[in-house]
């Protein structure tokens, strides 16, 4: 696995018990938006990818009125025992999460009749790679539908970092994982063009786009997503970076907060 993926897993491990606390509540939002425009279909066959603490496997199980065969993939232990825990305690005994890469899916070809993954694409290096899995696994027929974060999402967030990291440069880990997360946006023709590299048809792909005002301590503590880059720093230095960055941000916040844009692209494709 390279470094980036395993920089990942790590971050997402340590985010793990807070999660659904954390995001639940948003997450649950935008799976109503992403199932908002799929065909679950009758007892579907069904896989998540970068599946997390499960909140979208969930949603998606609860589309189809619990009937169905679901399967959850994702990269971090972490995240799928929360998931596994929840699983449990609600019931719901038709689903497996499994530990796995979006880019090397452990499934047989046409296993699936429906590939969902929420809020994740962003994070994978090749998301053409991914998309072809994701392609590979399905039946002929068999439908996906992906939302995430994509083109100028965070950027006043990204630049703060960038400006903090710079200050930093005794900690290499820090400067490359801001990098990485500025890098992995991608807009609406990449999305097509590789919806259509990856061999799906019938496209529908779509952004939303809007600004949001947080405060500082939420956009630090509380989004996963803008905090991947924690778990680069010693437990010494993180309290002084986070208090660094807060400032930052609160020194450019208006009086509804810290501006931020939100954008995120929804894609719907067939296999045929
Ligand atoms: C923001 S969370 C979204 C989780 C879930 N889909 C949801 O809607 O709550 C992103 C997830 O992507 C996972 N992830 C990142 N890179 C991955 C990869 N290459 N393969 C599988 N999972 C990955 C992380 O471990 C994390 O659980």
């Amino acid at each position: 696995m390279e470094p980036d993926k395993r920089r990942m897993e790590r971050a997402y491990d340590a985010q793990a018990p807070g999660y659904d606390d954390a995001v639940g509540r948003g997450i649950r939002a935008l799976m109503r938006q992403l199932l908002g425009d799929l065909d679950v279909g009758e007892a579907p066959v069904a896989l998540d990818v970068a599946c997390g603490t499960g909140i979208s496997t969930f949603a998606l199980i609860e589309k189809t009125g619990g009937k169905g065969e679901f399967h959850g993939v994702d990269i971090s232990e972490g995240m799928l025992e929360v998931a596994r825990r929840s699983a449990e305690a609600r019931g719901i005994k038709n689903v497996r999460f499994a530990k796995g890469d979006a880019e090397n899916l452990d499934y047989p070809d046409a296993t699936f009749d429906i590939v969902i993954s929420n809020m994740s694409l962003q994070f994978f290096p090749d998301k053409q790679r991914a998309l072809s899995e994701m392609h590979r696994v399905l039946k002929p027929g068999g439908r996906l539908a992906i939302l995430f974060g994509a083109g100028p999402m965070f950027q006043e967030v990204w630049e703060v970092l960038e400006v903090v990291a710079a200050g930093r440069p005794e900690h290499p880990g820090f400067t490359a994982s801001v990098e990485e997360i500025k890098a992995m946006h991608i807009n609406l023709d990449d999305t097509e063009a590789l919806m259509e590299g990856a061999g799906f048809e019938r496209l529908h792909v779509y952004a939303r786009h809007r600004l949001t005002y947080s405060e500082p301590e939420f956009i630090i503590h509380d989004i996963p997503y803008a905090g991947c880059w924690k778990i680069t720093l010693p437990e010494d230095v993180l309290p002084e970076v986070v208090d660094e960055i807060t400032e930052r941000l609160t020194e450019k916040g208006t009086g509804k907060g810290f501006r931020a844009t939100w954008y995120v692209i929804l894609a719907y494709g067939t296999k045929p």
